[in-house]
C-alpha cells in the first residue's frame, strides 16, 4: 500500500482546525505534524484550499444487497458512500433475508466481503435474548426494533422490548429504535397524501415514552432512529437529564423538508417517520445545532425508481451522498457551527456505538479521512449518484460544501467525482459499548 502524506489543508484535530500535515502508511494515522517534519511518503496529496476530516461515519444506512439488490447493492451502496465522505456505515437489518440469526448475519458479512469501498458494520433484529446474545458474539454492532410494523414477523410488545434491553446490556450493546407506536399508525394507506396522517406525530410520542419507560426501568441503552417530533425531542431531552442513558439521532430530512413539499413531489417525498409541519422541522434542525441531538444520519433509504410513484409509495430515499452538502450549507449559513456539525457525523457516532480507533484525527487511528472543498457551490444532481436510486426529494437544491476526495484504511477510494480503488473496506464487528 501507498504511503500517503497529506498537506496545505486545514486539519479538524481536537474540535478546531489546525495547519498541520498528516502522514499515512500501513492504513493508519502515523503522524500529524508540520508538515517539514513528515516523514516522505510515495504520494503527496495537496490539500490546498481544503478542510481535512475524520472520515465520517453514517449509523444509519440501508444497504440492501441480496434479493433488493435491485434497488441497492453493497458495491453501488458503498460508492454512494465513499462519494459523500463516508469512510464507515452502519447497515440496517430489515434486508431479504432479514438480519434476524446468526447464520443471516454470518452470510451477510460473507456476501459484503470483497465487494464493500468503505468500512460496514452490522445491525441484527430479534426479539429473542437468546438470538440477540448469539448475534452480539457474532460481533452484531447494535441492535434494530422495529416497533411500528413486524420484519419477518418480529414483534415487540413491552415484555419483548425489556428482554431484548436486558440481553443488550449484558453484551454491551445499544438497542436502537424505529419509533412508532403500531396501534396509532394506519397501515392501509394508497398514496403520498394519505401516508402523512396515517402517521401521525403522536405515534412517534407513544413509542418514545414506551422506550423511556423500560429503558428507566431495565437501565438499558436506547437510541431513538430518526428523531422527527418536537414533543418527542423534548421527552428525550427531560428525561435524560434525569439519567435515562437516551440517545437520538436526525436526518438530513427532517431537518430541511417539511410536509408541504409532499403536495409537489408526492411518492417521492414519502418517509418514514414522514416529514412533518415546519414547527417539528425547526425544532429538529434547532435540536442539533444545541447539541441536543448529538448525531446526525442519512437513513440512505434507496428503493427503485417505480416504487416512488404515488400510488403505495415505498418509505425512503437516498440521501448518502447529499448529506454532506446539505450540512456544510447549514455550516456556511452559520446555522449550525462547524463543531456541532462535524462531530454529529464523527465523534459522537463513535463514541455512541463504540466504534474503536475511528471518529477522531490521531496518532495510531485508522486511516479513515474525508477531505472536503468548503467552498465549492453545486446543485444537487441524482443522475451523478453512484447509488441505484437516482432520485433526491432535494433534487436540484443549491448547495455549499463538497466532498473532495475520501481515504479508506488509508487507499485513496474516491477523488474529485471518481472511484478510483478496488472496493476495499473492512468489516466493523461490535466490541462493548462504553457506558
Ligand atoms: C426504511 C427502508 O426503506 O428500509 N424506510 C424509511 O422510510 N425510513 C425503513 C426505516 O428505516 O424505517
Ligand atoms: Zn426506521
Amino acid at each position: 500500500m501507498r504511503s500517503i502524506n497529506i498537506v496545505n489543508g486545514k486539519v479538524w484535530i481536537s474540535s478546531k482546525f489546525a495547519d498541520a500535515g498528516i502522514s499515512i502508511s500501513n492504513g493508519m494515522i502515523q503522524k500529524i505534524a508540520k508538515e517539514y517534519r513528515l516523514p516522505d511518503a510515495d504520494v503527496k496529496f495537496d490539500a490546498r484550499g481544503k478542510m481535512v476530516f475524520p472520515g465520517f461515519i453514517d449509523v444509519h444506512t440501508h444497504l440492501r444487497d441480496a434479493e433488493y439488490s435491485y434497488k441497492e447493492d453493497f458495491a453501488s451502496g458503498t460508492s454512494a458512500a465513499v462519494a459523500g465522505g463516508f469512510t464507515t456505515v452502519l447497515d440496517m437489518p430489515n434486508t431479504s433475508p432479514p438480519i434476524t440469526s446468526v447464520k443471516a448475519l454470518r452470510n451477510r458479512i460473507q456476501t459484503a466481503k470483497g465487494r464493500i469501498y468503505c468500512d460496514v458494520g452490522f445491525y441484527g433484529t430479534t426479539n429473542n435474548p437468546s438470538i440477540a446474545t448469539e448475534l452480539a458474539e457474532a460481533g452484531c454492532i447494535a441492535f434494530k426494533a422495529y416497533l411500528h410494523k413486524a420484519i419477518d414477523s418480529i414483534i415487540f410488545d413491552s415484555e419483548k422490548i425489556e428482554n431484548l434491553m436486558v440481553a443488550a446490556k449484558k453484551t454491551r450493546r445499544l438497542v436502537c429504535f424505529h419509533a412508532e407506536d403500531p396501534a396509532l399508525i394506519n397501515k392501509n394507506t394508497r398514496t403520498a397524501e394519505e401516508h402523512l396522517q396515517a402517521h401521525p406525530a403522536k405515534a412517534e410520542v407513544s413509542a418514545i415514552e414506551q422506550v423511556i419507560k423500560i429503558a428507566s426501568k431495565t437501565q438499558g441503552k436506547v437510541h431513538i432512529c430518526h428523531l422527527s417530533t418536537r414533543e418527542g425531542l423534548k421527552l428525550i431531552n427531560e428525561v435524560r437529564k434525569l439519567g435515562t442513558n437516551i440517545s437520538c439521532e436526525a436526518t438530513p430530512h427532517h431537518m430541511l423538508l417539511n410536509s408541504a413539499i409532499i403536495d409537489e413531489l408526492g411518492g417521492m417525498a414519502v418517509v418514514e417517520p414522514p416529514l412533518r409541519p415546519p414547527a417539528d422541522s425547526a425544532a429538529i434542525l434547532e435540536g442539533v445545532s444545541a447539541g441536543l441531538i448529538p448525531i446526525i444520519a442519512t437513513d440512505h433509504a434507496p428503493h427503485a425508481l417505480k416504487e416512488k410513484g404515488n400510488q403505495n409509495p415505498r418509505p425512503g430515499f437516498p440521501q448518502l451522498e447529499t448529506l454532506a452538502g446539505l450540512l456544510f450549507t447549514l455550516v456556511n449559513q452559520e446555522r449550525i457551527s462547524v463543531k456541532r456539525a462535524i462531530a454529529a457525523i464523527t465523534e459522537n457516532p463513535a463514541s455512541r456505538f463504540n466504534l474503536s480507533r475511528i471518529g477522531a484525527m490521531k496518532e495510531g487511528f485508522k486511516a479513515n479521512i474525508t477531505i472536503l472543498d468548503p467552498k465549492k457551490s453545486w446543485k444537487i444532481d441524482s443522475g451523478t449518484f453512484y447509488t441505484k436510486a437516482k432520485y433526491s426529494p432535494f433534487e436540484g437544491r443549491s448547495v455549499r460544501g463538497k466532498v473532495f476526495a475520501t481515504i479508506v484504511g488509508g487507499e485513496l477510494v474516491y477523488e474529485n467525482g471518481e472511484i478510483i480503488s478496488k472496493p476495499k473496506g473492512d468489516i466493523v464487528y461490535g466490541s462493548e459499548v462504553r457506558s
